[in-house]
Protein backbone atom coordinates (compact mmCIF):
# COMPACT_ATOMS: atom_id res chain seq x y z
CA UNK A 1 0.00 0.00 0.00
CA UNK A 2 2.56 2.36 0.84
CA UNK A 3 4.61 1.25 -2.13
CA UNK A 4 1.59 2.33 -4.51
CA UNK A 5 1.24 5.44 -2.68
CA UNK A 6 4.69 6.38 -3.35
CA UNK A 7 4.06 6.22 -7.09
CA UNK A 8 1.81 8.70 -7.10
CA UNK A 9 4.69 11.55 -7.67
CA UNK A 10 2.56 14.22 -8.67
CA UNK A 11 0.14 14.01 -5.71
CA UNK A 12 1.56 17.32 -4.52
CA UNK A 13 0.56 21.41 -4.72
CA UNK A 14 2.87 22.20 -7.36
CA UNK A 15 2.10 18.87 -9.79
CA UNK A 16 -1.36 18.71 -9.35
CA UNK A 17 -3.16 18.38 -12.73
CA UNK A 18 -4.45 21.82 -13.86
CA UNK A 19 -8.45 20.85 -13.63
CA UNK A 20 -7.81 20.31 -10.02
CA UNK A 21 -5.28 23.28 -9.42
CA UNK A 22 -8.37 25.32 -10.89
CA UNK A 23 -10.60 24.43 -8.67
CA UNK A 24 -8.24 24.58 -5.76
CA UNK A 25 -7.01 28.23 -6.56
CA UNK A 26 -10.74 29.05 -7.65
CA UNK A 27 -11.92 28.57 -4.09
CA UNK A 28 -9.17 29.70 -2.03
CA UNK A 29 -9.72 33.13 -4.32
CA UNK A 30 -13.08 33.12 -3.19
CA UNK A 31 -12.53 32.10 0.16
CA UNK A 32 -9.99 34.50 0.76
CA UNK A 33 -12.14 37.48 -0.40
CA UNK A 34 -14.56 36.01 2.14
CA UNK A 35 -12.51 36.36 4.78
CA UNK A 36 -11.55 39.92 4.17
CA UNK A 37 -15.38 40.54 3.67
CA UNK A 38 -16.35 39.11 7.44
CA UNK A 39 -12.98 41.13 8.69
CA UNK A 40 -14.69 44.33 7.71
CA UNK A 41 -17.95 43.60 8.52
CA UNK A 42 -16.59 42.66 12.07
CA UNK A 43 -14.84 46.13 12.42
CA UNK A 44 -17.83 47.89 10.60
CA UNK A 45 -20.76 46.14 13.40
CA UNK A 46 -18.92 45.75 16.47
CA UNK A 47 -16.14 47.26 16.09
CA UNK A 48 -18.37 50.37 15.92
CA UNK A 49 -19.92 49.38 19.31
CA UNK A 50 -18.61 51.58 21.59
CA UNK A 51 -19.02 54.42 19.05
CA UNK A 52 -15.11 54.70 18.23
CA UNK A 53 -14.13 53.04 15.04
CA UNK A 54 -11.93 50.14 15.38
CA UNK A 55 -12.29 46.46 17.35
CA UNK A 56 -11.27 46.86 21.11
CA UNK A 57 -11.90 44.74 23.58
CA UNK A 58 -14.37 47.20 24.83
CA UNK A 59 -16.62 46.85 21.49
CA UNK A 60 -16.23 43.16 22.26
CA UNK A 61 -17.62 43.84 25.77
CA UNK A 62 -20.37 45.92 24.75
CA UNK A 63 -21.54 43.21 22.24
CA UNK A 64 -21.88 40.19 24.13
CA UNK A 65 -21.92 41.55 28.07
CA UNK A 66 -24.04 44.67 27.08
CA UNK A 67 -23.41 48.35 29.30
CA UNK A 68 -25.89 46.88 32.54
CA UNK A 69 -24.35 50.37 34.46
CA UNK A 70 -27.59 52.07 33.16
CA UNK A 71 -29.54 53.17 30.26
CA UNK A 72 -29.62 54.65 27.24
CA UNK A 73 -31.60 57.61 28.28
CA UNK A 74 -29.40 58.18 32.11
CA UNK A 75 -25.88 57.87 29.61
CA UNK A 76 -27.32 60.48 27.04
CA UNK A 77 -29.14 62.53 29.61
CA UNK A 78 -25.38 63.04 31.20
CA UNK A 79 -24.13 62.90 28.30
CA UNK A 80 -24.89 64.66 25.02
CA UNK A 81 -28.65 65.64 26.49
CA UNK A 82 -27.35 67.31 29.19
CA UNK A 83 -27.78 70.47 28.56
CA UNK A 84 -31.50 70.04 27.05
CA UNK A 85 -32.81 70.00 30.87
CA UNK A 86 -32.20 71.16 34.40
CA UNK A 87 -30.16 68.87 37.02
CA UNK A 88 -32.80 68.63 38.94
CA UNK A 89 -35.68 67.18 35.99
CA UNK A 90 -32.75 64.81 34.00
CA UNK A 91 -32.18 63.35 37.87
CA UNK A 92 -35.76 62.78 37.48
CA UNK A 93 -36.19 61.24 34.32
CA UNK A 94 -32.91 58.97 35.44
CA UNK A 95 -34.77 57.85 38.97
CA UNK A 96 -37.95 56.28 36.64
CA UNK A 97 -35.66 54.99 33.90
CA UNK A 98 -33.57 53.12 36.79
CA UNK A 99 -37.14 51.36 38.08
CA UNK A 100 -37.57 50.57 33.94
CA UNK A 101 -39.98 53.52 33.64
CA UNK A 102 -43.47 52.24 35.20
CA UNK A 103 -45.97 53.47 32.39
CA UNK A 104 -48.31 54.12 35.71
CA UNK A 105 -46.45 57.25 35.65
CA UNK A 106 -46.07 57.75 31.93
CA UNK A 107 -49.66 59.72 31.77
CA UNK A 108 -49.43 61.91 35.15
CA UNK A 109 -45.94 63.38 34.81
CA UNK A 110 -43.42 62.13 32.76
CA UNK A 111 -45.25 62.27 29.15
CA UNK A 112 -45.38 66.38 30.23
CA UNK A 113 -41.65 66.45 31.16
CA UNK A 114 -40.69 65.28 27.89
CA UNK A 115 -43.34 67.64 25.74
CA UNK A 116 -41.37 70.20 27.76
CA UNK A 117 -38.02 69.35 27.31
CA UNK A 118 -37.39 66.74 24.44
CA UNK A 119 -39.96 66.89 22.22
CA UNK A 120 -39.44 69.42 20.01
CA UNK A 121 -36.99 67.49 18.69
CA UNK A 122 -37.66 64.29 19.32
CA UNK A 123 -40.90 64.24 17.43
CA UNK A 124 -39.68 66.22 14.72
CA UNK A 125 -35.70 65.24 13.67
CA UNK A 126 -36.35 62.22 11.70
CA UNK A 127 -33.76 59.38 12.40
CA UNK A 128 -34.05 59.76 17.00
CA UNK A 129 -36.53 58.34 18.36
CA UNK A 130 -39.90 60.00 18.92
CA UNK A 131 -40.79 61.39 22.28
CA UNK A 132 -44.32 61.58 22.21
CA UNK A 133 -44.85 58.01 22.11
CA UNK A 134 -44.30 56.31 25.70
CA UNK A 135 -42.72 52.85 23.49
CA UNK A 136 -40.08 54.80 22.15
CA UNK A 137 -39.03 55.99 25.83
CA UNK A 138 -39.05 52.64 27.45
CA UNK A 139 -36.84 51.01 24.84
CA UNK A 140 -34.30 53.83 25.50
CA UNK A 141 -35.01 53.15 29.83
CA UNK A 142 -33.73 49.23 29.37
CA UNK A 143 -30.88 48.07 30.80
CA UNK A 144 -28.41 46.84 27.59
CA UNK A 145 -27.57 43.67 28.61
CA UNK A 146 -25.94 42.49 25.30
CA UNK A 147 -26.97 39.77 23.29
CA UNK A 148 -29.40 37.59 23.29
CA UNK A 149 -29.44 33.64 24.63
CA UNK A 150 -31.65 33.43 21.16
CA UNK A 151 -28.92 35.79 19.14
CA UNK A 152 -26.30 33.57 20.67
CA UNK A 153 -27.26 29.89 19.37
CA UNK A 154 -27.79 30.77 15.87
CA UNK A 155 -24.74 32.98 15.30
CA UNK A 156 -23.04 30.56 17.41
CA UNK A 157 -24.36 27.39 15.06
CA UNK A 158 -24.25 29.21 11.67
CA UNK A 159 -20.38 29.87 12.58
CA UNK A 160 -19.66 26.39 14.36
CA UNK A 161 -21.41 24.67 10.39
CA UNK A 162 -20.08 27.64 8.29
CA UNK A 163 -16.51 28.54 9.15
CA UNK A 164 -16.06 24.06 10.18
CA UNK A 165 -16.18 23.64 6.13
CA UNK A 166 -14.08 26.58 5.43
CA UNK A 167 -11.26 25.04 7.42
CA UNK A 168 -11.28 21.74 6.56
CA UNK A 169 -11.16 22.65 2.70
CA UNK A 170 -8.07 24.62 3.30
CA UNK A 171 -6.90 22.19 5.15
CA UNK A 172 -7.64 19.47 2.87
CA UNK A 173 -5.63 21.69 0.24
CA UNK A 174 -2.62 22.45 2.23
CA UNK A 175 -2.32 18.50 3.12
CA UNK A 176 -1.00 18.25 -0.23
CA UNK A 177 2.02 21.04 0.43
CA UNK A 178 5.44 19.74 0.10
CA UNK A 179 8.58 20.64 2.22
CA UNK A 180 6.15 21.64 5.07
CA UNK A 181 7.35 19.24 8.28
CA UNK A 182 4.85 16.96 9.36
CA UNK A 183 4.21 18.44 12.70
CA UNK A 184 4.11 22.25 11.05
CA UNK A 185 1.61 20.73 8.86
CA UNK A 186 -0.96 19.17 11.75
CA UNK A 187 -0.62 22.40 14.24
CA UNK A 188 -1.48 24.59 10.89
CA UNK A 189 -3.96 21.99 9.83
CA UNK A 190 -5.87 21.05 13.42
CA UNK A 191 -5.30 24.92 15.10
CA UNK A 192 -8.28 26.79 13.60
CA UNK A 193 -10.31 24.07 14.96
CA UNK A 194 -9.56 24.85 17.98
CA UNK A 195 -9.44 28.46 17.88
CA UNK A 196 -12.93 28.62 16.52
CA UNK A 197 -14.35 26.99 19.47
CA UNK A 198 -12.60 28.87 21.65
CA UNK A 199 -13.93 32.03 19.78
CA UNK A 200 -17.41 30.68 19.82
CA UNK A 201 -16.89 29.67 23.84
CA UNK A 202 -15.70 32.97 24.39
CA UNK A 203 -18.88 34.65 23.19
CA UNK A 204 -21.15 32.95 25.91
CA UNK A 205 -18.47 33.47 28.16
CA UNK A 206 -18.63 37.07 27.78
CA UNK A 207 -22.31 37.15 27.98
CA UNK A 208 -21.85 35.91 31.66
CA UNK A 209 -19.05 38.47 32.31
CA UNK A 210 -16.45 40.68 30.80
CA UNK A 211 -13.62 39.35 31.36
CA UNK A 212 -13.41 37.34 28.70
CA UNK A 213 -13.56 39.32 26.07
CA UNK A 214 -9.75 38.68 25.18
CA UNK A 215 -10.37 35.50 24.74
CA UNK A 216 -12.45 36.32 21.66
CA UNK A 217 -9.57 38.22 20.23
CA UNK A 218 -6.99 35.45 20.87
CA UNK A 219 -9.44 32.58 19.35
CA UNK A 220 -9.82 35.36 16.09
CA UNK A 221 -6.34 36.16 15.70
CA UNK A 222 -5.46 32.57 16.08
CA UNK A 223 -7.20 30.83 13.32
CA UNK A 224 -6.98 34.06 11.02
CA UNK A 225 -3.03 33.32 11.41
CA UNK A 226 -3.38 29.57 11.35
CA UNK A 227 -5.58 29.68 8.00
CA UNK A 228 -3.56 32.71 6.29
CA UNK A 229 -0.70 30.57 6.66
CA UNK A 230 -2.26 27.64 4.73
CA UNK A 231 -3.34 30.18 1.80
CA UNK A 232 -0.26 31.80 1.28
CA UNK A 233 1.79 28.45 0.96
CA UNK A 234 -0.61 26.71 -0.81
CA UNK A 235 -1.11 29.50 -3.44
CA UNK A 236 2.55 29.98 -3.46
CA UNK A 237 2.95 25.96 -4.36
CA UNK A 238 0.10 25.86 -6.86
CA UNK A 239 1.05 29.11 -8.82
CA UNK A 240 5.06 29.76 -8.49
CA UNK A 241 6.78 26.39 -7.30
CA UNK A 242 4.79 24.19 -10.30
CA UNK A 243 7.29 26.84 -12.81
CA UNK A 244 10.28 24.97 -11.78
CA UNK A 245 8.70 21.35 -13.51
CA UNK A 246 10.17 19.71 -11.01
CA UNK A 247 8.51 17.00 -9.43
CA UNK A 248 7.74 17.00 -5.97
CA UNK A 249 6.95 13.49 -5.20
CA UNK A 250 3.92 12.05 -3.29
CA UNK A 251 2.87 15.03 -0.14
CA UNK A 252 0.28 12.18 1.87
CA UNK A 253 3.30 9.59 1.33
CA UNK A 254 5.82 11.85 2.80
CA UNK A 255 3.75 12.57 6.00
CA UNK A 256 2.90 8.54 6.20
C1 LIG B 1 -32.20 70.42 20.38
C2 LIG B 1 -32.74 69.14 20.01
C3 LIG B 1 -32.84 68.08 21.09
C4 LIG B 1 -33.44 68.17 22.33
C5 LIG B 1 -34.15 69.36 22.96
C6 LIG B 1 -33.28 66.88 22.96
N1 LIG B 1 -32.61 66.01 22.14
FE1 LIG B 1 -32.13 64.08 22.53
N2 LIG B 1 -31.24 63.93 20.72
C7 LIG B 1 -31.13 64.94 19.79
C8 LIG B 1 -30.33 64.50 18.67
C9 LIG B 1 -29.97 65.31 17.44
C10 LIG B 1 -29.97 63.15 18.97
C11 LIG B 1 -29.10 62.20 18.12
C12 LIG B 1 -27.63 62.48 18.38
C13 LIG B 1 -27.14 61.95 19.70
O1 LIG B 1 -27.35 60.78 20.01
O2 LIG B 1 -26.51 62.73 20.45
C14 LIG B 1 -30.56 62.83 20.25
C15 LIG B 1 -30.44 61.61 20.88
C16 LIG B 1 -31.02 61.29 22.08
C17 LIG B 1 -31.00 59.97 22.67
C18 LIG B 1 -30.36 58.73 22.07
C19 LIG B 1 -31.39 58.05 21.20
C20 LIG B 1 -30.91 56.77 20.59
O3 LIG B 1 -31.58 55.77 20.76
O4 LIG B 1 -29.83 56.81 19.96
C21 LIG B 1 -31.67 60.04 23.85
C22 LIG B 1 -31.92 58.91 24.83
C23 LIG B 1 -32.08 61.41 24.00
N3 LIG B 1 -31.69 62.13 22.92
C24 LIG B 1 -32.79 61.89 25.09
C25 LIG B 1 -33.25 63.18 25.19
C26 LIG B 1 -34.05 63.65 26.30
C27 LIG B 1 -34.48 62.80 27.49
C28 LIG B 1 -34.32 64.95 26.06
C29 LIG B 1 -35.09 65.91 26.94
C30 LIG B 1 -34.60 66.07 28.29
C31 LIG B 1 -33.70 65.30 24.79
N4 LIG B 1 -33.06 64.21 24.30
C32 LIG B 1 -33.77 66.56 24.21
C33 LIG B 1 -31.67 66.22 19.88
C34 LIG B 1 -32.33 66.70 20.98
Amino acid sequence: MKQDLHTLSWLNLPNLPLPLKALFIGYLLVVGVGLGMAGLQIMLTHGMADGKFGLSVDDIVYSYYGDRSGTKLASKLNGSMSDKAPLAVREDIIKWAQQGAPEAQWESHYKAVFAKHCVMCHSQIPGIPDFTKYAEVKSRAEVNDGATISGLTRVSHIHLFGISFIFFFIGLIFSFAVNVPKTAKIIAIAFPFGFLIIDVMSWWLTKLSPHFAWLTIIGGIGYSLASSYMWVVSMYQMLVMSRHAKVYGNAWAQDL
